[in-house]
């Protein structure tokens, strides 16, 4: 069995997984927190491993940048393979004055601009993704218990990197805290689905003050990230 998008076995899949943007992300968790990592996907180049963390079977894959792309694979995964918990791993841009630079942060919430979820409901409704509160509550107390500081709130998922026309100031204003392209679709997917999602981010640039990550800083703050995601995918 395949999906169009992902060449692997139902079996060959976890039922908790860990999805960052870049394909070499997901090849970099493998190999540094998972145990006897194996891929089990490269078609398109994104790259898909099944190995074990502390014992218990956890997966991490690509998903490419954009609501778009992440939808594809999320729902492969949750309507073909059976994945029940899933984590995006991924990084943001800081909106908000509460937000400093490699900030871990967690998308309680995702307001959005995307023509794909007013797609979905019409005109009329504006649906609100949210995380799902029994992982977003497990990964703050694992946070807690980590001792690594974490962020909770509102963020928008944009459908264009480049925006010349978003107006950040109000965004600010109603407390979205961070910007990034993918949480809003992995959650509406997620709910229409009956799986369970959460969107966990660094911050690695800031549209207040125009500073962004050195390449080291990015990976301590984005080792803290995963670490806070593992505890939590692993949890019952
Ligand atoms: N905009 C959109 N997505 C992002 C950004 C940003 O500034 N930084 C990281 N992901």
């Amino acid at each position: 069995m395949s999906t169009p998008h992902i060449a692997a076995e139902r079996g060959q899949i976890a039922d908790r997984i860990l999805l960052p943007g870049d394909p070499l992300r997901a090849k970099y968790i493998a190999e540094t927190f998972l145990d006897n990592a194996k891929e089990y996907t490269h078609v398109r180049n994104i790259l898909g491993y099944t190995g074990t963390y502390k014992g218990v079977p956890v997966s991490v894959q690509g998903t490419g940048m954009g609501m778009p792309s992440i939808s594809i694979y999320v729902h492969e995964l949750i309507t073909e393979y059976g994945v029940k918990k899933l984590l995006r791993v991924g990084t943001c841009g800081g909106m908000h004055r509460d937000i400093k630079l490699r900030d871990v942060l967690i998308a309680q919430a995702a307001s959005t601009d995307s023509s794909m979820i007013r797609n979905i409901f019409g005109g009329t409704i504006n649906y609100a993704p949210i995380a799902d509160y029994s992982l977003l509550e497990k990964a703050v107390a694992n946070a807690r218990k980590m001792n690594l500081p974490v962020k909770v709130g509102n963020i928008i998922s944009v459908d264009r990197f480049y925006d010349e026309d978003i107006d950040n100031d109000k965004l600010r204003a109603y407390g979205i805290l961070a910007v990034e392209m993918e949480a809003a679709a992995l959650y509406t997917i997620a709910a229409r689905y009956h799986a369970q999602a959460l969107a966990l981010f660094t911050v690695s640039d800031h549209l207040l003050t125009g500073e962004s990550c050195t390449a080291e800083e990015r990976q301590t703050s984005f080792n803290d990230m995963i670490r806070i995601a593992l505890e939590t995918a692993i949890e019952d």
